[in-house]
């Protein structure tokens, strides 16, 4: 286990947020949460389950650039460093590891779940003894520039390659994306990149049961969210009473999921003080999945003092890994 483990949140960050998410989300009108809180066990395993889906093809797609072209992308960074935003399956994270320049290796792994970051730590420091690796929980939407600047996790002796996979950028909306590239931007220096998943625009046809499959899994997974308020905040639903939604929102670009009460009805969180009340047909939203063009990405990074450094896809033109330097 050689790994140093540095905590920038306090132990009951997760508690709070959620709390704060609820209060804020749910008396909201229309009705909505964060996609964080989809992923306690159950529902980091029907992610996982998700992920093998026929119909989602974005973990599928991803893997297929990166086995075909992870060695030319992080050679043609020159980086020494690997920075990880969200804890990657390990097996992406190798598929990097690998080909960094020769010289001293740094990993730094950024994520909210200390767990996840101790399981992927341990995992790498038993294949790779001479990496050096620092797991680092913070939250980026609030860390990133600061774990950037800091010597002890972030500047490393060689460029560093900042590489934020799996299209997880989907979930934020165009202002929070805006805020989000400002601070990777303040976080890097010459000589540094940045390496984005982002899923493509395609035919809804495709996007549609991507996000609502055949088998079910998808269903289960959101609604699984209400189990988690059942348990963390002693929240009362029954998920029977759910329908799951997957909606293609052509005009901002981006899937939405959303669950449907299929008659009226009350809840109550016993441990927030809240009651509330869903009318037939109400609905929470609780994902949106945003789908980007290249042009689309270009302007925003361009905007955000990027300029673009290499941009790959699967054959099928799903999904894109590109690379972004400081202006
Ligand atoms: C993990 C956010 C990339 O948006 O495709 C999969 C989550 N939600 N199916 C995505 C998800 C429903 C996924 N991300």
């Amino acid at each position: 286990m050689a790994y140093r483990f540095t905590d920038l949140l306090p132990a009951d960050f997760a508690d709070r947020s959620l709390r704060e998410d609820v209060r804020t989300g749910l008396t909201a009108d229309p009705k909505w949460l964060p996609p964080k809180w989809f992923y306690d066990k159950t529902g980091s395993a029907l992610f996982e389950d998700i992920t093998r889906l026929p119909e989602y093809y974005p973990t599928r797609s991803e893997r297929a650039i990166l086995q075909t072209h992870a060695a030319g992308i992080v050679r043609s960074s020159k980086a020494r460093h690997l920075v990880e935003l969200g804890s990657g399956s390990s097996e992406k994270t190798r598929l990097l590891l690998d080909h960094l320049a020769d010289g001293e290796n740094v990993y730094t792994a950024l994520d909210v779940s200390g767990s996840a970051l101790r399981q992927a730590a341990e995992s790498l420091a038993g294949n790779y003894p001479g990496l050096r690796i620092e797991a680092v929980r913070a939250d980026f939407e609030q860390h990133l520039a600061q774990v950037l600047r800091d010597p002890l996790t972030g500047r490393g002796a060689g460029g560093r390659l900042v590489a934020f996979l799996g299209g997880t950028i989907g979930n934020l909306r165009p202002a929070e994306r805006q805020v989000f590239l400002g601070s990777v931007r303040a976080g890097l220096e010459a000589g540094d990149a940045f390496l984005l998943g982002a899923d493509l625009v395609k035919s809804p046809k495709v996007l549609v049961p991507a996000y609502d499959d055949a088998a079910g899994v998808t269903a289960a997974f959101n609604l699984n969210l209400l189990q988690v308020l059942n348990q963390r905040l002693g929240a009362d639903f029954d998920p029977e009473t759910f329908r799951h939604r997957a909606v293609w929102n052509e005009d901002e670009a981006w899937i939405e999921m959303r669950l449907r009460a299929t008659r009226p009805l009350a809840v109550r969180f016993e441990n927030l003080d809240l009651s509330l009340v869903f009318a037939q047909g109400e609905e929470l939203r609780t994902e949106i999945s945003a789908k980007f063009t290249r042009a689309r990405l270009e302007q925003e990074f361009t905007a955000s003092g990027f300029r673009p450094d290499g941009w790959w896809t699967d054959p099928g033109d799903r999904f894109s890994l590109s690379l972004w330097r400081p202006a």
